[in-house]
């Protein structure tokens, strides 16, 4: 099916023959662009923004470049097509036809992984909200554009979902998923991570890099759904998905590079000297790193579950990549998972890789995260200095799971309370290292000018130049 774009709600689901759906749909498009005016980014509304729509859903044509203005962004849904006689590829209906519509028996697991979902995507948006005013240069302002109106299109996906299968609890939470915001007290987002603002371009950079890497491997797991029209809309949603990880690996890669400079000038990794010279550390970077990777491991839930057991039997939600895997079914199968022992040591425990799920998603997700680092320490090592970054260990800082508050310095060993709290204060930013950050947030804006703590990019967007004028502030 191609895009429709003639229609007020762009589509490629046929949205004219249903007209009921189409009707409720265009009933809550208004409400949309309401939350989009009061909470996405604040200014730039009358701004012309280099950006990409989608206009196919194939390799080749997904992505159609030009100026928009981000309140006449053609926000529509698309979901990757229709495989002919797809099957379940996993749990106890393995090689059943998938579902076209959502079985009763597992609706109310269906919504709550939808609006789940949902929640986060206008979610990350609010925690951008002013983000814009601090851009470190045009290309970069165009990119968080570009993340925060593909977030908004997220939102139509999972939108769309419930209208169309969830009658009218379906039109409630569609309702609901305007109404919580980011960090507001009596309705906040539904999980904890997406209620902190992103109030500085580091931060961002590690949001874009973590937490929307984490939100790959979610949608990697719902790709997999018995649930064929989640399943779709799951797909599509993580082509999008890889520009937004582009921006947070690109743009950590830069601070690391900018760095180097500086300390190659100076003839010093000396912290102190890298900072009076306006840049960014890499003990600091590490220290980012340190926070938001462990925030992120939440995510995905304990490490032992009965729900994600549940779910993935009932074909609900498979393993990211499902199809790299002999066994579909595991249910005889098991793994061994690393759980706090009562000697204050480690012990391992063994249980069924059913209900491990979550940590295999989980050690997917690390392993992803991994790259980049592998990446920058290259760069550190060709500039000739020996620090590295490096991921701490799954253990660390947990507040969900098996390794919830339980102490382990950032390589994952066992230490004291009194060490941790102590041990927090050199692994984790301090007060005066945001506000060291916050100091360097100065809005640089000339076509092709960066902030003094990054480098440019290698490349524009679509083949232009860096200093390509991708935001007209004019
Ligand atoms: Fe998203
Ligand atoms: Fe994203």
């Amino acid at each position: 099916m191609s895009m429709n774009y003639s229609e007020r709600i762009p589509n490629n689901v046929d949205l004219t023959n249903d007209r009921t759906l189409q009707r409720a749909l265009e009933h809550w498009q208004p409400k949309f662009l309401d939350w989009w005016r009061e909470m996405g980014p604040s200014d730039f509304a009358a701004n012309d923004v280099y950006l990409r729509t989608a206009v196919g859903v194939d390799a080749q044509g997904w992505a159609s470049y030009g100026y928009v203005k981000m309140p006449d962004y053609r926000w529509g849904i698309f979901l990757a097509d229709l495989e002919a006689e797809r099957k379940i590829g996993f749990g106890d209906s393995y090689g059943e036809p998938a579902w076209q519509q959502v079985p009763g028996e597992f609706r109310s697991q269906f919504r709550r992984l939808i609006v789940t979902q949902g929640d986060t995507e206008p979610a990350s948006v609010e925690q951008q909200h002013l983000l814009g005013h601090t851009c470190p240069s045009l290309y970069d302002l165009r990119n968080l554009f570009q993340v925060n109106v593909e977030e908004g299109r997220h939102l139509w996906a999972m939108v769309y979902l419930l209208h169309a299968y969830f009658g009218r609890d379906g039109r409630e939470e569609a309702e609901e998923l305007l109404s919580r915001h980011s960090g507001d007290a009596d309705k906040p987002r539904i999980l904890g991570t997406f209620n902190e603002p992103i109030a500085d371009w580091l931060s961002f950079y590690c949001f874009t890099y973590f937490t929307d890497r984490d939100g790959k491997f979610q949608l990697k797991c719902l790709a997999e759904s018995g649930f064929d029209p989640l399943a779709r809309t799951c797909r599509f949603m993580l082509t999008e998905e890889a520009h937004h990880m582009f921006v947070g690996e690109t743009g950590l890669g830069r601070i690391v590079k900018r760095t180097l400079e500086v300390m190659k000038e100076l003839g010093t990794e000396d912290p102190e000297s890298v900072r009076r010279a306006g840049a960014i550390e890499l003990p600091l970077l590490q220290r980012y790193l340190n926070f938001w990777f462990s925030s992120s491991l939440d995510l995905f839930g304990s490490e032992v579950s009965s729900n994600a057991a549940a779910t993935f039997a009932s074909g609900i939600k498979g393993r990211p990549d499902e199809s790299q895997y002999e066994d579909h079914n595991c249910a005889a199968a098991t793994t061994d998972i690393e759980v706090p022992d009562q000697t204050g040591g480690v012990s391992k425990e063994t249980v069924s890789l059913r209900n491990a799920m979550n940590e295999v998603a989980r050690g997917a997700y690390a392993k992803d995260c991994e790259l980049g680092l592998r990446r920058w320490n290259m760069q550190i090592q060709r500039a000739g200095f020996d620090f590295r970054l490096k991921l701490p260990s799954l253990r660390f800082r947990r507040q969900i799971g098996a390794w919830a508050y339980v102490p382990t310095d950032p390589d994952g060993n066992r230490i004291s309370g009194e060490a941790y709290e102590r041990g927090l204060r050199e692994w984790l930013p301090s007060e005066a290292d945001r506000s060291y950050v916050h100091s360097l947030m100065q809005r640089v804006v000339a076509p092709g000018k960066m902030a003094a703590w990054i480098a440019p990019p290698d490349r524009g967007i679509n083949n232009l130049a860096v200093d390509y004028e991708y935001v007209r502030l004019t």
